[in-house]
């Protein structure tokens, strides 16, 4: 078993799956969000959940923050909110700090505050503009003149929005068609097209999984980097992405920013100002991940994890 301790309940309240999947405490208390989300099957959601809070480990690694990697993820069709964040903020509570959490794919700071009634390990306010920030760091990194911007969550439409000022050509989807009026400047791609798009950098910004050994080969872009959390299927596709030329950020160092923010400000008394230069850092470490992976002729990927790997072994 990978992870130091996994929790499963029917919420007493809610009567649906929480689970909280914590990682790694190696170099601190765990933290990542509240996902609310759909499965097949609730078990579908634990794998999710233990996937996703081994990327917060990596995440909060190559960040260099003192925290480890977790994950609540609630399975299922929420009918009564409160109930389902009451049942959440009990069960982190049950961690007695070890794990923190704070907003995720389909959950926002007001169900943070609902969760704070049961718990005071959760991170409140908006983390999605500093996510945003860490991602336009990543981008300028890569270069490129057009993106196409993958799902109008609150981080893509932010990326999106941003992009768009800054005068590059950009293209979005979303499968919520409903989102191609918020940016009528913008070239609106059907969901199952946008992966062919001619342009330079593509941006993931929605649900994990998309680059597969079925997608890779379709891919006209010269660079990928977004938020999505577990971009590739497995970590074999950073290999396929490699041989085929297109650079890739990993996710975990692109999506650092509202972690990095978060706990700058809540933990350390940070200011808004000095947090959002520390995000701006995740520029410099992707710099150096990708020089390090041109270096040794290894994919951003491997490079990534070295990195990561050095913190831990660090540490007496
Ligand atoms: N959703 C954030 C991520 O994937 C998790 C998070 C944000 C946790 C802000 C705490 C505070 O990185």
């Amino acid at each position: 078993m990978e992870h130091e301790r996994i929790a499963i309940r029917r919420g007493p309240r809610s009567g649906l799956p929480i689970i909280v999947a914590v990682h790694s405490t190696a170099l601190g208390p765990a933290l990542g969000g509240c996902r609310i989300k759909e499965y097949a099957r609730w078990e579908d959601g634990l794998a999710d959940a233990q996937r996703l809070a081994a990327a917060m480990t990596a995440k909060c690694a190559v960040a260099g923050l003192d925290h480890g990697g977790g994950k609540t993820v609630v399975a299922g069709v929420v009918s009564d909110r409160t109930a389902v964040l009451h049942d959440v903020g009990d069960l982190v509570e049950e961690f007695g700090g070890a794990y923190s959490t704070g907003p995720d794919v389909g959950t926002g700071p007001a169900d943070m505050d609902v969760i704070a009634e049961r718990t005071r390990h959760v991170f409140r306010g908006d983390s999605s503009p500093a996510t945003a920030t860490g991602v336009l760091a990543a981008l300028r990194v890569v270069g490129g003149e057009s993106y196409a911007v993958i799902g109008l969550g609150h981080v893509g439409a932010d990326v999106a929005g941003r992009l768009l000022e800054a005068g590059y050509r950009v293209l979005v989807t979303d499968v919520d068609a409903g989102k191609r009026e918020l940016f009528p400047d913008a070239e609106w791609v059907a969901p199952g097209a946008i992966l062919d798009a001619e342009v330079d950098v593509l941006v993931p910004a929605a649900l994990g999984g998309l680059l597969t050994p079925a997608t890779v080969p379709r891919l006209r872009c010269r660079a990928i980097a977004g938020p999505a959390n577990n971009q590739l299927d497995t970590p074999a596709t950073a290999d396929l992405l490699h041989e085929r030329g297109v650079i890739w950020a990993p996710d975990h160092v692109v999506s650092a920013g509202g972690v990095v923010y978060a706990t700058e400000t809540d933990l350390h008394g940070a200011s808004p100002a000095a947090a959002t230069v520390r995000v701006e850092k995740i520029g410099e470490t992707l710099q150096a991940i990708l020089d390090r992976a041109a270096g040794e002729g290894t994919t951003p990927l491997v490079a990534a994890e070295a990195l990561a790997a050095a913190r831990f072994t660090r540490r007496p």
